[in-house]
Formats: C-alpha cells, structure tokens, sequence
C-alpha cells in the first residue's frame, strides 16, 4: 500500500509522514532529501546549478541512497551519509532549480518508484500523489498559514544552530513555492483525489491521527 503526502515546505510534512510510517509500520521515503543530495553533489561539484547540460554531467556520476535506522531515515551520497548537510541554507537556496530540470526529476522518480513499489511505504514529497504514484491508495495534501510555516522552519533550523528572522524564513518560503509550483515539469500541485489537511491549527499529534485513523477507517 502506498500513502502520498504531498505539500509545500515547513507544512508539517515531514515529520507527520514519518510518524504516520512509524504507526502503521510502513517504509517511508522523503523524496525531498533526495532533491536535496542532488543539488548538495551540484554544488560540490562548483557547477551552476540553472545549467541542464552540467547537472546531467553530475547525474552520471551520482549515487543516492536512504537507509533507516533507529527510526531516522539517512540519506547517503555516493556513500557518505548527508543527512545534516543537505539542510544547510546553501542547498535550501538552489534545491528548487535543481528540482525543476527534467532529467533531475526523471532519474529520482525512476529510484523512488524502485524503492516503494509493491511495498507499504508513506511517501514524501511534492508530486507523490500526481506523477510518481497515481494510483496511491491514499493521497494527503498537507498545507498551512505562512506564517506558522515560517515559525515550523524556524524551530528546524535553529537545531541546527542557524537563526533567521520570520520574516525572511516566510520570504524565502514564498520564493520557493513560487518555483515548486511554477515549474513545467510536475509542478507541485494538489492530486484531485487527495484529501486537503490543513495543518494551520492543528497540533503535531493531531495531524498524524487524522491520517492515521483515515487509513485505518477505510
Ligand atoms: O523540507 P522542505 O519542506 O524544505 O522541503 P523538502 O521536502 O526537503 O524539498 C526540498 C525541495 O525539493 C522542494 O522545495 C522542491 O523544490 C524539491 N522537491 C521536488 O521538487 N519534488 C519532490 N517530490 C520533493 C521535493
């Protein structure tokens, strides 16, 4: 069975698809970590991450794997595990272009459906429930205010030491929505058939058991 939790940045998703993963023990896969080691090898590699022909170049060479354990999932990069580094600002900054070139897009949905199907999996991401599993047995589409986005973002990055003012998290939102659903290729959207959780006044515990129990009821 697979779960689609599609929605924008710091809406709550990551941590409810993992928590949800966790309570009906499913696998559970964070496509945007994906996107993420991806532009963190683009970078690495001192590439202009706006240049299709380039980043194809890296594509080649790349090895992009996730792994959990303990209940964390690692992602790992041609081996080396990423996971802290590719939420650094540097790669938050550019992972929407990187995201919006086709063969980017192709090459991770080929991974993401070989990791997930045929298993029972909670998946994560932007265009889930649209272009990499249609037909998910269940589809959620995740939203919030701007501003209790930018107070979620803003909560997540201070464990891990950067301190940025609401106002420029929420500008910096903004900037990447505008990308994520502007882009040609699967532009973040929500499914028709996904059910709309709009987590603005809800707690963490209440969001993962209105999915979980939607599931469970079915
Ligand atoms: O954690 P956060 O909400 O900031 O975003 P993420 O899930 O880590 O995704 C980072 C970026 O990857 C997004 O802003 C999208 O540009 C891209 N992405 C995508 O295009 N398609 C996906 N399925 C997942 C992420």
């Amino acid at each position: 069975m697979i779960i689609a939790i599609d929605g924008p940045a710091a809406s709550g998703k990551s941590t409810t698809a993992k928590k949800v993963a966790h309570q009906l023990s499913f696998i559970y896969l964070d496509t945007g970590a994906m996107y993420r080691a991806v532009t963190l090898a683009v970078l690495n590699a001192g590439i202009d991450p706006n240049v299709e022909g380039d980043v194809r170049g890296v594509l080649q060479n790349l090895k992009i794997s996730v792994e959990e354990s303990d209940g964390e999932s690692k992602t790992f990069l041609n081996g080396n595990d990423v996971s802290e580094e590719i939420r650094r600002t540097e790669v938050t900054d550019h992972v929407s272009a990187v995201s919006a070139l086709p063969s980017v897009r192709e090459e991770m949905v080929t991974i993401q459906r070989r990791i997930a199907d045929g298993k029972d999996a909670v998946v994560e991401g932007r265009d889930i429930g649209t272009v990499v599993f249609p037909e998910a047995d269940f589809k959620f589409y995740i939203s919030a205010s701007y501003e209790v986005r930018g107070e979620r973002r803003g909560l997540d990055l201070k464990k891990l030491g950067i301190e940025l003012s609401k106002e420029e998290l929420i500008k910096d939102l903004k900037r990447r929505d505008g990308i994520d659903s502007g882009r040609m290729h699967s532009p973040l959207t929500r499914a028709d058939d996904a059910i709309l959780v709009d987590t603005t006044d809800m707690t963490f515990e209440e969001q993962v058991a209105f999915i979980v129990e939607k599931v469970r009821n079915s």
